[in-house]
């Protein structure tokens, strides 16, 4: 699929792959090793426009993970995503691959809904393997709490059909069944409705199986204790007016984050990073 460029974008041409990332939330929105179907999956029916989040690829969220508590009135998933990055450095490897770094920093407008100064960076290192860094320094007087995540939306054959293993024992928050928590059995995960989970005191690789695609995508992670796994299924598909009624079976999100019991608390002055790799085998 060819994706709309209302926005300004970059290409990434590296040797062993292809990428392009929109401005706009830092967003990296495809991502493949070369002869390979597309990794992230993106919705035909996403809005490419300022201010208005991208439905797929990789959402940066911060400074705050779904609702924002006692701020109903503040948009779901923080602003990260939503905002103008500058581009501030380019770093160009010796086998001919380039890293991007891309910033984000508080302002009047951060201030408004958020009021604590920091500075984002995100590292894309878009090759064989996709590593993504997300950097959060505090740059204020005071400390302050934040949670994160690489939203990451990952294209499969069809979800009916693949599997997900690595989070066998791990206690999760159902948010589909009132946020109960629940522990995920031995067998590997098989989604077979509406999913939406966040994984606790994790920081174990994924991998979605999917043999629809003849492939397995492993997402490994630095920093990061919880693994978020969201799937809509049909009617919440429906409900979405930013993504197709259709498009379901075609992706899983397996996002790398530090939320809910791992939000961070950072000091002044300090710095966390957080990094998701990403791989197809
Ligand atoms: C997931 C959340 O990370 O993102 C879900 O756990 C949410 O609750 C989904 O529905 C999509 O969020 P949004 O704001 O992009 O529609």
């Amino acid at each position: 699929m060819s994706l709309p460029t209302p926005l300004p974008t970059i290409t990434l041409t590296n040797p062993d792959a292809e990428s392009l990332v929109y401005l706009n939330g830092a967003h990296l929105a495809r991502w493949h090793p070369t002869g390979q179907n597309d990794v992230l999956f993106m919705s035909a029916a996403s809005n490419f426009a300022a201010g208005k989040a991208i439905r797929g690829g990789v959402p940066i969220i911060f400074p705050w993970f779904g609702a924002r508590e006692g701020y109903p009135q503040s948009p779901a998933h923080g602003f990260a995503r939503t905002m103008p990055w500058n581009v501030i450095n380019c770093d160009k490897r010796p086998d001919g691959a380039c890293a991007l770094t891309l910033e984000l920093v508080s302002s009047n407008l951060t201030r408004e809904t958020w009021p604590y100064d920091f500075a984002l960076r995100f590292t894309i290192a878009a090759e064989k393997t996709l590593t993504m860094t997300l950097t959060v320094t505090n740059t204020g007087a005071v400390p302050f709490r934040f949670e994160e995540a690489l939203h990451t939306y990952l294209a499969i054959g069809d979800i009916r059909n693949a599997s997900i293993t690595g989070l066998a024992g791990v206690t999760y928050i159902d948010k589909v069944d009132g946020f109960k928590r629940k522990q995920q059995g031995p067998e590997p995960i098989v989604i077979t409705g509406e999913t939406d989970r966040v994984y606790l005191a994790t920081q174990a690789e994924c991998t979605v199986n999917d043999p629809v695609w003849g492939r397995k995508i492993v997402v490994a992670k630095e920093n990061s204790d919880a693994t978020v796994v969201w799937n809509p299924w049909i009617a919440k598909a429906k409900a979405m007016g930013d993504f197709g009624d259709d498009e379901w079976p075609g992706m899983v999100c397996v996002e790398t984050c530090n939320v809910a019991d791992h939000a961070v608390t950072l000091e002044p002055g300090k710095t966390h990073a957080m990094t998701a790799r990403i791989e197809v085998r």
